[in-house]
């Protein structure tokens, strides 16, 4: 439940993403009972699969774009005002249904085919799923348009998802995290019975394609005219004149949030009146006549069970929350980071507290504080452990430092930690390696460090129960192939302090070997174009330390053999310059774009920061580093302004 939480908050950094997806997908081929439909493991970003046959979209589906407060509503409907020469359009107001968007395409009034948005331009066949939702009609009334795509939202009532889960809970399965994960999952079902169970719904709120169709002169009118092709339309979008009423909307439903029967996340603001529409046009990735308010997060309160504390791949100390499940913000959560002794300290939360959780719809879940009206008067204050929950000896709080830490390298749980790091997607990628069988491993001392990994010899794990031929076999195999990574993957398997997946790069394109960074001098190291003293240092002390050194052997007996950077020929137009990927592109897949970027020299984190050079946005970015930028002023760029920017390594015009 946990992975499935962290894996809901695009916050965390891509690399982390990676890792997770990567080690949720090997839980589930270890325990296949477990796995669900909807595990993100399934997912691959917004890119349509192989597995469905594409779709390319005869009018593009397009995003929106997002209003995260009323000052910025009132802010789009003054430019819209401007652009019109003042003329006040009327609104239509929408709730922002919470699902999955699909396409679905009658031709002579018969359903032909169902696709999903994927990267707006071509989506996925789903066509077999979509027929068994029971708002989607299969045919349409005599005198209906020769083609019509009908778009809308398909989500799962919370009806549906608490039978569901109440289903899935008496069989003794894994319980279901939301109800948009859910239906997305479902849609993308392979088996039409298995989907048909679920019992999905689905709300129309705009055409793409239509042929022969009617003339509508307003958005609204497409309601009325949903409705007499036999759709069921939402019954609480409504027309108003002023942004002031659309304020009044928002208003109303926000306070009616939990009293409807499905989830929706914000309020969808359309002009009215269709001319002024093709008037207002659109920019490559949103319409302008469009808008999409975002509900602040939400707060929610539960029981805090206990405070543990989780220790980290370096030995820190995490105090958290463990919550008696509550479903906030779209997901269930049942656990929240405390960060330190002094923030438990000032939220000053006991365990057996009644706490408001609250969760934004894509950051992690956060303890904001104590009910004070509801807590035992005998309670007392929490205090911090002395002894690190996995090896038990004294932990530790150095002078200045926020947190504590385990300072001993061996405790299992550091082990454990940087053996996971090391075999992770972004580091040697390291199949059949999973979570269960590293926690054996350590637990029985068969490796201690991550230079023992490759000196493992398989067969070992035959002592342990579940661990047949195949499994030693494929983990040999994972194993040989793993030790021929890019060098950069390697340097960054090493869990060096202080550099990531970027630097890691970074460094291998500079130095060339291990041997070379090992043997390179901190002002060397900082003469390099993006790593800064701190790094260099880190660096240096990393491989001067007995640790460093060995593990160095070890790799190297253990016949890694990492392959050095092929020395790029494009040119280097990003020296210098830190870029920012966020969403989905249509010609670049995840680290396709962050290879563009560091091909010609440039960085590219995962996060926004004053340093940011730009930020490029695809589908569904993440809202806060769009904040984040507009904050910031740091340019935001669409696909096309990207491709400007990596060929000349100036801003488009
Ligand atoms: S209209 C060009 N209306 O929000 C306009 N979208 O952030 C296309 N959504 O992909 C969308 N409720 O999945 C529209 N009433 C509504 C909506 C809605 C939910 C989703 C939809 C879209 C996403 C854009």
């Amino acid at each position: 439940m946990h992975l499935y939480h962290e894996l809901d908050a695009p916050e965390l950094p891509d690399a982390d993403f990676d890792r997770l997806v990567h080690r949720l997908r090997d839980l589930e081929a270890a325990y296949p009972e477990l796995a669900t439909a909807d595990s993100p493991a399934e997912q691959v970003g917004g890119a349509p699969s192989v597995a469905f046959a594409p779709v390319v979209h005869e009018v593009p589906m397009m995003s929106l774009d997002n209003a995260f407060d009323i000052d910025e509503l009132r802010g789009w409907a003054e430019r819209l005002e401007r652009r019109l020469g003042d003329s006040i359009p009327s609104f239509v107001c929408e709730l922002k249904f919470d699902g999955l968007a699909l396409s679905i395409r009658y031709e002579d009034g018969v359903l032909v085919r169902a696709a999903t948005r994927g990267d707006g331009t071509t989506g996925e066949d789903v066509t077999h799923t979509v027929r068994t939702i029971a708002d989607v009609p299969h045919e349409l009334p005599a005198g209906a348009p020769r083609v019509i795509e009908v778009r809308g939202e398909a989500y799962m009532r919370l009806s549906t998802f608490a039978a569901l889960n109440k289903a899935q809970e008496a069989a003794g399965q894994q319980a279901y995290v939301n109800p948009r994960n859910t239906a997305a999952g479902t849609i993308r079902q392979k088996d039409p019975e298995a989907a048909s169970q679920r019992a999905l719904s689905f709300w129309p709120y705009q055409l793409g394609q239509v042929v022969d169709g009617p003339v509508l002169d307003a958005h609204s009118a497409t309601f009325d005219f949903l409705t007499s092709i036999s759709f069921g339309v939402n019954e609480h979008s409504r027309v108003v004149d002023t942004i002031d009423d659309v304020v009044a909307f928002i208003e109303e439903y926000a306070a009616k949030r939990h009293d409807l029967d499905y989830e929706f996340d914000g309020v969808v603001i359309k002009v009215d009146d269709l001319e002024t529409q093709r008037v207002l046009g659109s920019t490559s990735r949103a319409p302008r006549w469009a808008i999409a308010y975002k509900m602040p997060p939400e707060e929610r309160a539960t029981r805090l069970i206990d405070i543990p504390i989780s220790i980290g791949t370096n030995g820190s100390a995490t105090p958290y929350a463990l919550l008696e499940p509550v479903f906030v913000g779209g997901v269930t959560v049942t656990n929240a980071t405390l960060h330190n002794q002094d923030i438990v300290a000032q939220k000053d939360v006991r365990p057996g507290d009644m706490v408001i959780v609250r969760r934004a719809g894509d950051v992690i879940p956060e303890v904001v504080g104590p009910v004070l009206s509801e807590r035992d008067p005998d309670s007392e204050a929490w205090v911090f452990p002395t002894d690190c929950p996995e090896c038990h000896r004294p932990l530790v709080r150095p002078e200045g430092a926020a947190r504590h830490r385990c300072p001993f390298a061996d405790c299992p749980a550091q082990v454990r930690g940087r053996i996971d790091h090391f075999a992770q997607r972004s580091a040697m990628d390291i199949e059949h390696f999973g979570e269960r069988t590293i926690d054996l491993l350590v637990s029985a001392g068969l490796i201690t460090d991550v230079g023992d990994v490759f000196l493992l010899d398989p067969q070992e794990l035959a002592q342990f129960e579940g661990f047949g031929e195949t499994s030693i076999e494929n983990l040999r195999a994972g194993l040989e192939s793993s030790r021929t990574r890019p060098l950069g993957n390697v340097i960054f398997a090493l869990a060096i302090p202080h550099v990531g997946s970027s630097n890691g790069k970074v460094l291998a394109k500079a130095f060339g070997s291990i041997e070379a960074l090992a043997a390179a001098s901190v002002e060397q190291i900082a003469a390099i174009d993006g790593i800064g003293p701190t790094i260099a240092e880190s660096v240096v002390e990393w491989f001067a330390s007995d640790t460093g050194t060995a593990i160095v052997q070890k790799l190297h007996d253990g016949g890694v053999r990492p392959v050095a950077p092929a020395v790029s020929t494009l040119e280097a137009t990003l020296t210098g310059k830190s870029i920012v990927v966020s969403g989905g592109l249509a010609n670049y897949g995840r680290s396709e774009a962050k290879n563009a970027i560091t091909d010609r020299g440039g960085k590219a984190p995962g996060s926004v920061s004053k340093s940011t050079f730009a930020l490029v946005v695809g589908n569904d970015p993440g809202a806060s580093k769009v904040t984040k930028a507009e904050d910031l002023g740091i340019p935001i760029l669409d696909e096309a302004g990207f491709e400007t920017l990596l060929t000349t390594g100036e801003l488009p015009a």
